[in-house]
């Protein structure tokens, strides 16, 4: 694989540098929008945009803008967009049933995409954080986080969100035994084309702190995740989780987050050869945003750049709050 070159002066690698031509002919990886997927924060009303503090740039939609988003998304050529509903406070329970509620926000936001915009894939979130009294993504209690008994919750989640026209499924709450609990409940259900995307290797991160404020569960959350998102020291065990999860149907597989986890993204591309995406947190959005406002960096640069990284390191696609600034970027050739 390392072709020997002529020595200098004859091999001047510089040669292929010297002009946008050259560089372009050379150019091993491209980023296109259709490598994208724009995650969105969806909140109850008609006609609201509501700011994220922690993510410039970034608001909560009502349904109807979420809508609006979906058809920008689509003009720009990016395929999927990805829900995330900021669940009202008197919403959040212990028993987190609103999580299965077929008219949810999430729900209502995937019929009314699907209706308006039938060609962008939608993407769903499936963990119990949103409408959980406890900020966690499964079922607390007496201190622990009860793996089978949240297994059947998000059954019902997701069977909900499958119904409601959902395309894609990505379960991201970390419990044992999630993809094929839901595999086997969607195939039961004749929802044999829905598309299960594993949050396969999520570390606890501090990555995802903005996250936690636009979902309305930072504030919640009592503790850490520790005992169900990995140890970022480890790198084998995201092998295993993903060789766990593709043997029991996750048709996709996740690194999350994304820039801090480049060597993982490159080792499961190549012991796995799957379909695999890398979701660049809120916090990576939060720092290249915050760095770009105060003109310590070029915001556009660095944005291409870090999705271009992703490319490199074997990923598919990327999940991205930059998404449809970065879309029409390079739609403009940069
Ligand atoms: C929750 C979930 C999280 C993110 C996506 N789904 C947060 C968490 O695990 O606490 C984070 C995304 C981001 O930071 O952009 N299941």
């Amino acid at each position: 694989m390392h072709p020997i070159h002529a020595p200098f002066p004859a091999g001047r690698l510089r040669r292929t540098r010297k002009s946008p031509a050259l560089r372009d002919l050379c150019q091993e990886n491209v980023l296109t929008a259709k490598d994208l997927i724009w995650p969105v924060f969806v909140r109850e009303g008609t006609d609201v945009e509501e700011p994220v503090a922690s993510m410039p740039g970034v608001s909560r939609l009502s349904v109807d803008r979420v809508v609006r988003a979906a058809e920008e998304a689509a003009g720009l050529d990016i395929p999927a967009i990805c829900l995330f509903p900021y669940t009202e406070l008197h919403l959040k329970t212990e028993g987190c049933e609103e999580a299965w509620n077929p008219d949810n926000l999430t729900n209502r936001a995937i019929r009314a995409i699907k209706a308006a915009v039938p060609d962008i894939a939608v993407m769903t979130d499936v963990a119990l954080d949103p409408y959980n009294i406890t900020g966690h993504d499964g079922f607390l209690r007496d201190g622990e986080i009860l793996n089978d008994e949240t297994l059947e919750a998000l059954v019902r989640m997701a069977l909900a969100q499958a119904e409601a026209g959902a395309d894609i499924i990505g379960p991201s709450d970390m419990m044992d035994g999630r993809i094929g609990a839901l595999r086997n409940a969607l195939e039961g259900a004749g929802h044999r084309n829905v598309v299960l995307l594993s949050y396969a290797a999520k570390y606890a991160s501090a990555f995802y702190g903005p996250f936690r404020d636009a979902v309305g569960a930072g504030s919640l959350l009592t503790g850490d995740k520790k005992t169900y998102q990995m140890n970022p020291g480890n790198s084998d065990e995201a092998l295993r989780l993903v060789a766990r999860d593709l043997a029991e149907g996750a048709d996709m597989v996740m690194i999350k987050p994304g820039m801090p986890y480049l060597d993982i993204c490159r080792r499961v591309k190549e012991n796995f050869g799957v379909p695999t995406y890398a979701y660049q947190v809120s916090g990576e959005y939060a720092m290249i945003r915050g760095a770009a406002d105060r003109g310590w960096i070029n915001g556009e640069a660095a944005m291409i750049e870090s999705l271009l990284a992703f490319k490199r390191a074997g990923c598919d696609g990327i999940l991205t709050y930059f998404a449809p600034e970065v879309a029409r970027l390079l739609g403009r050739a940069m």
